[in-house]
């Protein structure tokens, strides 16, 4: 079989860096970041009291067509399963045109909190809204790359047991272009402080961002041929599992972790700042006051499933970590974004999409454990002793073929595997 013809998962490591060398034109500089760690030095330098790296695997699901451009897609995750599992549902979804998605433009909310103010409340925001202008040009003067492109003031009561009173916030609207832009929000935020404070006469506390992106959402769809999903029953099962998921927080909770393992992967495999965006999905989720599913599914009339996902999503492809972490830099040159933020966002949200629809259908049929330990027998294998990928792979289909996935039976396989 010739390289060409095999499929990704089929391919040998060497084979696999060359088909991506080609594809994604990568140099021999940047496929020498997948071998190896980051330097000690680098680590040092991005975080403190630093002892070493931590590493995480890195794949590659395949498959995907968003908006019409085949991508492959990064993606970082610890987890056995996961990249097989969009892999697959991106191929299912392929066959009826891969993903649509749009994403909003990348305005993010900076906020200043203003506390004992001299006057009323109302006063205090009428001032600041008669120095919009002069607010908005303090911020501007900021930053050449990202602008504050509006300025908003709310009222908060504090709710909690402390009795803290009323408060006011300003909101700065900062559009961001391809930044993630935490840096040039917290920056704008601080230097308005003090005019704000003075404007109102009231004693500023925090000034930073929210990571509640929510004038960053980004909507993805896939409709999912009921044929390929298993037929007409699995297909009704999938969606007694959003059913759940939509009505119960204990099933949303989960069905969202799936939904997230698609996201942070890619999202991490790409240097953004994950927690940022796990904490604005969880907000997103229960902004009825109730935590749902982060995810739709509904049937088409010919009887296909239709998936969507809306989703805020603070992410960049300039500054942040993104450009000082050299394979996550890669990792942006394999899913080709073009330096677009939405473009990087859109492929964050079909694999999040794709990675619950995956979970949904193995939960709905075969369940995920039979394949979750297909995959695990093989560190069980490694920890019994076996050695060399035949020696393992031998090893991990008995133990999974006997359903007995433990280090014990696994000692016991290599063992009469090495005396025959
Ligand atoms: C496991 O990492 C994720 C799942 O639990 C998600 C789900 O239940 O939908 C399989």
């Amino acid at each position: 079989m010739s390289q060409q013809q095999k499929k990704f998962y089929e391919m040998n490591r060497d084979e696999r860096l060359a088909f991506l060398k080609q594809s994604a034109e990568l140099t021999d500089e940047d496929i020498s970041f997948f071998g190896q760690p980051i330097a000690f030095d680098r680590a040092n330098r991005m975080v403190e009291n630093a002892v070493g790296i931590m590493s995480i695997p890195l794949g590659i699901a395949t498959n995907f067509v968003i908006n019409g451009v085949e991508r492959l897609v990064p993606m970082a995750i610890e987890e056995p399963s996961v990249i097989a599992a969009a892999s697959k549902a991106a191929k299912i979804a392929k066959t009826k045109g891969g993903f649509t998605a749009e994403a909003e433009k990348s305005l993010m909310i900076g906020q200043v909190q203003v506390v004992l103010l001299s006057n009323s409340i109302r006063s205090g925001k009428r001032k600041v809204l008669a120095h919009k202008k002069e607010l908005l040009a303090i911020a501007n003067s900021k930053s050449k790359s990202v602008s504050a492109i509006g300025l908003q003031v709310r009222e908060v009561k504090d709710s909690s047991s402390n009795r803290m009173g009323r408060m006011l916030v300003i909101e700065l609207i900062i559009d961001t272009k391809d930044a993630m832009g935490a840096n040039a929000v917290n920056t704008m935020c601080e230097a308005i402080a003090p005019k704000v404070a003075e404007i109102t006469g009231g004693e500023v506390v925090l000034k930073i961002l929210s990571n509640y992106a929510t004038k960053r959402m980004v909507k993805c769809k896939a409709v999912f041929d009921k044929d390929q999903l298993g037929g007409k029953e699995t297909v009704k099962r999938i969606l007694y599992a959003y059913a759940l998921a939509h009505s119960d927080v204990y099933r949303a909770v989960t069905h969202n972790k799936g939904v997230m393992n698609g996201v942070d992967a890619v999202a991490l495999a790409t240097g953004q700042d994950f927690r940022a965006i796990e904490a604005a999905a969880h907000a997103w989720a229960a902004r009825d006051g109730t935590y749902r599913s982060l995810t739709k599914w509904r049937l088409t009339k010919g009887g296909d499933l239709v998936g969507e996902i809306e989703i805020p999503l603070a992410v960049g492809v300039v500054g942040g970590v993104a450009n000082v972490h050299p394979t996550a830099k890669v990792a942006l040159k394999i899913l080709g974004v073009n330096n677009s933020a939405q473009e990087l966002a859109m492929a964050i949200a079909a694999a999040g999409l794709a990675q619950n629809l995956a979970a949904m259908r193995a939960l709905a049929s075969e369940g995920i454990q039979k394949g979750h330990m297909r995959l695990h027998a093989r560190n069980i294998a490694v920890m019994a002793g076996a050695k060399g990928a035949d020696e393992v792979d031998a090893v991990a289909m008995k133990i999974a073929e006997e359903g007995q996935v433990n280090v014990e039976n696994a000692r016991e396989v290599l063992s009469s595997l090495r005396e025959s």
